[in-house]
């Protein structure tokens, strides 16, 4: 996409250029596992109406396409397809697209399409996409690569298409990031099977790339995009945003 061009030596088996890491190596190896997945909706507990109700104000309907990268079980992309024209469901993880592809078939949806790749290299077809979603999987990569990501999302959208994402940002000053992380760990769950323990959030912050609020927002903008609501949660752990490609 708009980060290559017909120069750049690609890996002749990943397709991809020998500098790009290999996404699946970090996608976060519980998402890869099918017992973990089989259970994940329930540990998870994501209700996705106030998101589809937040798109549908920005415009999603009938017409519109809509790609959700790092869908997982697909509760966003599942929950949107009977109000769009055309889903498709993004994951590096065959065992997170295999959920999405059973249920749109027992949800009788003929308009959500599940496609293996990830930020880095899942290539958009079809018309530019008018929405991309994205919700607890950019934070898979470290900053450098979220700022490629965030180029190629705007490269999938057309001008004026909007890119909603939800993520752990830490939106507290530094001097106050381990306050902030230490609180969050002491409310951990102790049941790993409806929601996350304080070694799994351990293990976020050690291992994956969760970073400030801002660190990212200026990504952003140097992607293209302009940023129409940014909310921060109390804990200042999450963080939404609302956006749109301005060029
Ligand atoms: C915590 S789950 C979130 C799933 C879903 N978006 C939700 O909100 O429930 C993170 C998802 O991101 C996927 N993922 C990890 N690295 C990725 C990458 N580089 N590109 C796309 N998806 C990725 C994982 O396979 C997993 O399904």
């Amino acid at each position: 996409m708009n980060t290559l061009n017909s120069e750049t030596p690609l890996d002749p088996v990943a397709h991809r250029p020998l500098w790009y890491p290999d996404e699946l190596a970090h996608a976060g190896p519980e998402h890869l596992d099918d017992v973990y997945v089989a259970h994940y909706d329930r540990k998870a507990g994501f209700d996705p109406a106030a998101d589809v109700l937040r798109l549908q104000a920005l415009g999603l309907n009938e017409t519109t396409t809509l790609v959700d990268l790092g869908a997982g079980t697909g509760a966003l992309a599942l929950a949107t397809a009977p109000l769009s024209r055309r889903v498709i469901a993004v994951d590096v993880s065959p065992a997170m697209l295999a959920v999405v592809r059973r249920k749109a078939q027992q949800q009788g949806l003929r308009n959500v399409e599940c496609v293996r790749g990830g930020f880095l290299t899942y290539e958009h077809t079809g018309g530019p996409a008018d929405f991309v979603y994205t919700r607890h999987a950019l934070h898979q990569l470290p900053d450098f690569w979220k700022a490629i990501a965030l180029e190629r999302i705007a490269g999938m959208l057309r001008l004026g298409g909007v890119f909603r994402m939800r993520d752990l940002f830490l939106s507290c000053p530094l001097s106050q990031a381990r306050d902030v992380v230490e609180s969050w760990l002491a409310g951990a769950s102790d049941r790993p099977e409806v929601g996350w323990t304080r070694a799994e959030l351990e293990t976020h912050l050690r291992d994956e790339h969760s970073t400030f609020t801002w660190l990212f927002e200026p990504m952003l903008l140097q992607a293209g995009f302009e940023v129409r609501e940014a909310t921060y949660s109390d804990s200042r752990i999450f963080a939404e945003y609302s956006c749109v490609r301005v060029r």
